[in-house]
């Protein structure tokens, strides 16, 4: 019976032959709620050549769409571009049907792959190592397309050590692994579509989630993109659409994020357990509205951590409130924290508050966090069990004053 898995020419000898995961709503810890693809690319040269595979479980649909085009015995050559199980996982299956005469990775790539699959992966065929510069020729160029050069460009911790891009000159085509991705189930392949809320959306998700802590990068990345003076006219992330008229739009978007300005939104987040730090929420708030600041506010007991960090992408202040539980912070709080400080969000200001009944802890560890991610902290409040109007006002007046802080950021207050 014929497979419904059919591959999908993207370019003039590109063709997409990956996996649609409609289902997944986790990934490590990050909530994708509208799933996710896992895109593997087929170059139809005279060397056929496929750059990355899918995650394991995946991988019957993506010899099913590799078929579609070709028999996947007839692959010579496998680009890896990125280690990471969900872009490797059936790289060893894949190796084993095609018989490639080459599996070529970054350097660091080589050593993921031998850490991931054993010592004596890559026994038996060519496992090899590109750098920046190294370029490999698919086709000549009397062949019926004409020539297809791939060249490798390092791109360590976008997002891993062994993330590489590889770039065809001949089409102007960017193999970008999760640079410009995002965890999108969708039946289009282009990102033009697709509404632009939801790529903005879905793009900046992914970039608060998993390339934030990396934005050092990205800034140098644009810097080598530009100096190497690649044109691209179509950009093939292993996440979500493809990128072709509007890759100029998530260009920009990155370069934006990248940066990590402040801006004259506050985030404020907090669980509570009796409504007193909810209602000091509130009251904080209303300071912040009447200075001027534009406030995203998300109690945590609806609020998942990675919609938090998407919040916070473009944020000028952090505001945290907790009860204090069994001396320590409320457990939603505590999982908040630990998240974000590994996202590491630069030039924020900040500030703690929180009820307690009779030990107090979850304020101070409030601020240890926030010192751990070197957020200036605008103040702190505290209060036994049950605010009172004294305690309220103070809370206004601390959102007044974070909220003066930021309103400066807003646009057109330059
Ligand atoms: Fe999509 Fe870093 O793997």
């Amino acid at each position: 019976m014929a497979s419904p898995f059919k591959a999908l020419r993207v370019a003039d000898d590109i063709y997409w032959v990956g996996a649609i995961d409609w289902s997944v709503r986790d990934f490590h810890g990050y909530r994708t709620g509208r799933g996710t693809t896992y895109n593997a690319f087929l170059i139809m040269g005279e060397k056929i050549t496929l750059v990355d595979t899918v995650k394991a479980p995946f991988k019957d649909e993506l010899i099913s769409r590799i078929s579609d085009v070709v028999d996947p015995a007839k692959i010579d050559i496998i680009i890896s571009n990125h280690a990471e199980m969900d872009h490797s996982g059936c790289l060893p299956e894949l190796i084993a049907l095609a018989k490639p005469e080459k599996v070529y990775a970054s350097p660091k790539g080589v050593e993921a792959l031998r850490a991931h699959f054993g010592p004596s992966f890559g026994s038996g065929l060519e496992l090899t190592a590109v750098k920046d510069g190294d370029s490999l020729q698919l086709s000549g160029e009397n062949a019926p397309g004409g020539s297809l050069t791939v060249q490798f460009m390092q791109t360590p911790f976008l997002h891993w050590p062994d993330s590489m891009f590889s770039y065809l000159p001949e089409r102007k085509a960017l193999f970008c692994q999760d640079a410009f991705g995002m965890h999108l189930a969708s039946a289009e392949r282009f990102a033009e579509d697709l509404p632009e809320s939801l790529l903005r959306e879905e793009a900046s998700r992914y970039y608060a989630n998993i390339l934030l802590p990396f934005s050092t990068f990205i800034t140098k990345l644009f810097d080598k993109v530009e100096k190497a003076g690649l044109d691209i006219a179509i950009a093939l992330p292993d996440h979500g659409p493809i990128w072709r008229s509007r890759f100029g739009v998530i260009a920009g978007l990155y370069r934006q994020w990248a940066l990590q300005a402040p801006t004259s939104k506050a985030v404020v987040v907090y669980d509570t357990m009796w409504e007193s730090t909810d209602i000091m929420a509130r009251a904080i708030t209303e300071g912040l509205i009447a200075a001027g600041a534009s406030v995203q506010v998300l109690p945590l007991s609806g609020t998942h951590r990675s919609d938090l960090a998407t919040e916070l992408l473009e944020a000028g202040a952090l505001v945290v409130g907790s009860p204090t539980l069994n001396n320590q912070l409320f457990p939603t709080v505590a999982d908040a924290l630990c998240y974000l400080k590994g996202l590491k969000r630069k030039n924020l200001v900040g500030a703690a508050f929180g009820s307690y009944g009779w030990s107090g802890e979850s304020v101070r560890h409030i601020e240890e966090h926030l010192a751990a991610m070197d957020i200036e902290l605008a103040g702190s409040l505290k209060t036994q069990y049950v605010p009172g109007d004294d305690t309220l006002a103070q809370c206004r007046a601390l959102g007044e004053r974070i909220g003066e802080h930021i309103a400066k950021y807003a646009p057109g207050m330059a």
